[in-house]
């Protein structure tokens, strides 16, 4: 999570397929419950939809993406279910770090790290240092995140910095609050996707996602793939970005 003062990248993009594209993955627990399976199983195969995505948003020539995987409220669920998430997430760094490594991924992770046990930290930064010098996809991992809080852990450091005397309280404007957040040099997300047939953000990127074009699939998280991410492409080609300016044919 570093702080360095790279320009935040806002404002019209002209090309056709989206820089960054970011995704809720939702509906594993019901996908297993229509098939009369544990929710556990959902997510061992919410794992292996993530494995098809990642392979084809880096076919797509996709150059962020970054991905919804246990957000600050999802404390709130049976310590069992957590604990099959968090070693799902083991699973992951231990089985696929090496092969996500061979492809040029570079692995970066965004949310609260303070709490977490240590084996995950440590299986965090591993990923985020092996990887670091890779050009080819960024994968940002949201993991404990969550908008609000990490919004106000932004706000907490420039608060310090004002105490210490280091910052005038008029210098902070909208680029200043964006720097301090979690991984200030990535440009928003131009597209978020989220599975399942829910229609909100559940405190995800909520400052990055202000000219964000949405996109809700009605299918359940294990079961997207490649033609899913491609059909939401698609549709966000059809959109109009327009930034609170005009729509480029009436601008000229
Ligand atoms: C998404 O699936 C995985 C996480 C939130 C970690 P859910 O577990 O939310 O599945 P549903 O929404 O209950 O179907
Ligand atoms: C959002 O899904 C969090 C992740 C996908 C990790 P939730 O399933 O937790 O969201 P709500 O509770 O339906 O809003
Ligand atoms: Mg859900």
């Amino acid at each position: 999570m570093s702080n360095a003062a790279a320009p935040v990248t806002q404002g019209p993009d002209r090309s056709d397929g989206p820089v960054h594209v970011a995704i809720i993955m939702d509906g594993n627990g019901r996908w297993a419950a229509a098939r009369g399976l544990p929710r556990a199983e959902g997510h061992r195969r919410g794992v292996e939809a993530l494995r098809r995505v990642v392979r084809a948003a880096h076919d797509l020539g996709i150059r962020y993406l970054t991905i919804f995987s246990f957000s600050s409220e999802n404390w709130s669920r049976p310590a069992s279910e957590i604990g099959d998430l968090f070693g799902l997430l083991r699973r992951f760094i231990r089985n696929d770090l090496a092969t996500l490594h061979g492809d040029g991924v570079r692995v970066r992770v965004i949310g609260e790290r303070a709490g977490l046990e240590s084996d995950i930290c440590a299986l965090l930064n591993e990923a985020e240092e092996l990887t670091r010098d890779n050009t080819k996809l960024n994968l940002i991992v949201a993991f404990n995140y969550g908008s609000r809080q990490e919004i106000a852990r932004a706000a907490q450091r420039l608060a310090r910095e004002v105490a210490e005397g280091r910052r005038d309280p008029s210098s902070i404007d909208a680029d200043t609050l964006g720097h301090y957040l979690d991984a200030p040099d990535i440009p928003d997300p131009d597209l978020i996707i989220r599975t399942s047939g829910e229609q909100r953000l559940s405190n995800f990127l909520m400052w990055q996602s202000a000219y964000s074009e949405l996109v809700f699939l009605p299918i359940h998280w294990p079961d997207f793939d490649k033609a899913a991410l491609e059909g939401a492409i698609a549709e966000y080609a059809r959109r109009e970005r327009r930034f609170g300016g005009l729509a480029a044919k009436t601008a000229s």
